[in-house]
């Protein structure tokens, strides 16, 4: 049997020693090598395909790609160097494969057996967890939570990294009381497209907030400034992240509409947040937990549920007025068919004098029921943390 093949080049130089190495094999027809997410659409579209191989994972390769593919009855097989690239083909449904032709017309022939079986990772085994928090518009407190969620978190673990990822303009320096120049999530997407992202980077530049707070990594400084940030130094600053801590919190803003721009399949502005959803172990989705709130969320949701599957999501009820928990557990259930992990009470005063102070309440307020809520989300995020000792030398601000 002839193996018709398409290869994707996500890795230019790992796809092309493939691509030479299936065009030498005579039981495989290389059909096509695509650069470019409209032509593949095409080409799956009209070609007798059997497989799509990907070297590496180019960052318009999508699921509306993979979908195309298994309804024509195509082999979606991905070849990755990295664990982020790992993590997201398999969430992508792509079989992980090893680089060899031999190998990957094996597996084609006999699916699931023989050597060529899925390649099982263990997807998160040796990486810390990502944390993403989202909301929809309209300030449902996205920020305030990933603040506390990050200073909980860390009184567990000071390998917690909070990072600023909202690319329509990012307040957690400001909330944590931030008043000189520390490096960004700039500084970091330019060291990781060069590779030169590191522990040693993040301790030398990078500071905690307060003595036994997270490590924060805020945002842009001026949102116009997103373009500098490129999908893939975005990826390489969480997977570097994620590799050297223990948690990394992000705050990803609350955009999550996909690409306008068909061609490139970028997603542009949205982006950071995308791919941070996409990659996070769990998503904490925070809504206000008033009529509006509620209603601008639900509508959100859809969205968010095409990049995130509902087992890594966590509701948070934010801003609970006090006798109306079990109405808006009952609203949430009923309209999305998950309960809310956490309600955290609306305490307008104790936040602004948090504010003010440049603290957590987490730190400030430790006793208090809205930091008490807190650590029902930080409990559900990490069950089982195990304190590590490590970057403890970061000094704080
Ligand atoms: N549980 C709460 N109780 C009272 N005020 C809150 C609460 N959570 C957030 N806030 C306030 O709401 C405002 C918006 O919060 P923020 O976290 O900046 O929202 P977002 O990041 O979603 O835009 C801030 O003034 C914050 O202090
Ligand atoms: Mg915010």
């Amino acid at each position: 049997m002839l193996l018709r093949v398409v290869t994707v080049a996500g890795d230019a130089t790992g796809e092309a020693e493939l691509a030479r190495a299936l065009s030498l094999r005579d039981d495989v027809d290389l059909l096509f090598r695509c650069v470019d997410r409209v032509e593949l659409l095409a080409s799956l579209r009209s070609d007798p395909i059997d497989a799509l191989v990907s070297v590496g994972l180019p960052t318009w390769l999508d699921r509306e790609i993979t979908d195309e593919a298994r309804a024509r009855g195509i082999a979606s097989l991905g070849v990755a160097s990295n664990d982020m690239d790992r993590t997201l083909m398999q969430r992508l449904g792509i079989t992980l494969v090893e680089a060899a032709p031999g190998a990957i017309v094996a597996w084609a022939l006999a699916p699931g057996e023989g050597p060529m079986a899925p390649v099982r990772m263990p997807v998160g085994a040796k990486r810390g967890r990502l944390l993403a928090v989202w909301g929809s518009k309209g300030s449902p407190g996205r920020t305030t939570i990933a603040v506390e969620l990050a200073a909980q978190l860390a009184l567990q673990d000071d390998a917690t990294l909070l990072i600023d990822a909202d690319s329509y303009g990012g307040d957690v320096a400001q909330m944590l009381g931030v008043t000189e120049d520390l490096p960004t999530i700039l500084w970091a997407a330019k060291l990781a497209a060069k590779d030169e992202l590191d522990a040693g980077r993040f301790a030398i530049d990078l500071r905690r907030a307060g003595k036994a707070g997270p490590v924060l990594m805020p945002g842009l400084t001026r949102s116009e400034l997103w373009p500098d940030v490129s999908a893939h130094a975005w990826r390489r600053v969480l997977e570097t992240a994620t590799s050297e801590f223990s948690f990394v919190v992000a705050d990803v803003g609350f955009c999550v509409e996909p690409a306008t721009d068909l061609y490139t399949g970028d997603d542009g502005r949205n982006r950071m947040a995308r791919s941070t959803l996409e990659c996070a172990d769990r998503v904490v989705a925070v809504f206000r937990a008033d009529p509006i709130g509620i209603k601008n969320f639900l509508r959100a949701t859809d969205q968010l549920l095409d990049l995130v599957s509902r087992e890594r999501l966590l509701v948070v009820a934010n801003r609970v007025r006090d006798k109306e928990q079990r109405q808006v557990a009952e609203l949430i259930r009923t309209n999305l068919g998950i309960r809310p992990v956490a309600y955290v009470p609306d305490r307008p005063a104790q936040h602004h004098r948090a504010i003010l102070s440049g603290e957590s309440l987490t730190r400030s307020a430790p006793g208090c029921d809205a930091a008490a809520a807190v650590r029902a989300v930080a409990t559900a995020v990490a069950p089982a943390a195990k304190p590590s000792g490590f970057l403890s030398r970061l000094v704080s601000r």
